[in-house]
């Protein structure tokens, strides 16, 4: 089955809860953190996503993207995250191995985040230990870019590896997913759908939710 995981980046921050409800018929909340500096964007924290969990039952899937997310990872398992994604660029081997290992040991699931530029192969020291592995199918950073088709290849990649040696883990893909690709999406193997603009810009949301389904 797909998943939908609309990104509240694209929510009305100041209407976060009717926004949240919005979204009911998806399955993961997608919550972007931004600290300014692995990003050139801020959006926000772990206090954040601790409200929003006082109003959703919905699993909360929290992309951080920050330097060095070890500092922060058990922050935001207190805050009510059910999944925390973090970069492989983000720090060094052992620090983003250490990051996982914090999020497990706060019976959370954890991911790991690959950018445009970066192989498929990145994901291989990691892809054993997590529950989720993220393409990015945009530069991170902003919502409402363009969709890079040519991230398909390093899903495809990816999921091969997935169905080979971790046949639980999911795969999703992040950036400007619209009803134009998100077949694309589905057919190189992802199964956890982000999408931002496109599901927040609509004038159903729900149908919008359904249609990305594929
Ligand atoms: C980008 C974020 C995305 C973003 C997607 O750095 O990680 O989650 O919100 O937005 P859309 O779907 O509009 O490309
Ligand atoms: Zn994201």
């Amino acid at each position: 089955m797909i998943k939908i995981a609309p990104s509240i980046l694209s929510a009305d921050f100041a209407n976060l809860e009717r926004d949240i409800r919005r979204i009911s018929t998806a399955d993961y909340v997608h919550v972007d953190v931004m600290d300014g500096m692995f990003v050139p964007n801020i959006t926000i924290g772990a206090p954040v996503v601790q409200s929003i969990r006082k109003v959703t039952d919905m699993f909360l899937d929290v992309h951080l993207m920050i330097v060095e997310p070890v500092r922060y990872v058990e922050q935001f398992c207190d805050a009510g995250a059910d999944l925390v994604t973090v970069h492989v660029e983000s720090d060094s081997a052992e620090n983003i191995h250490a990051a996982i290992d914090k999020i497990h040991a706060k019976g959370k699931k954890a991911g790991i985040v690959l950018k445009p530029k970066t192989p498929a192969e990145a994901a291989l020291p990691f892809l054993e230990k997590v529950e989720l592995i993220l393409v990015m199918t945009v530069e991170p950073g902003f919502g409402g870019q363009k969709f890079m088709a040519d991230m398909m290849p390093k899903v495809a990649a990816i999921r091969k590896w997935i169905d080979e040696k971790n046949p639980a883990c999911e795969l999703e893909v992040d950036g400007g997913v619209a009803p134009d690709t998100c077949r694309t999406c589905i057919e190189a193997g992802a199964n956890v759908l982000v999408a931002g603009s496109s599901v927040y810009k609509a004038p159903d949301i729900t149908a919008r939710i359904a249609e990305l389904r594929g």
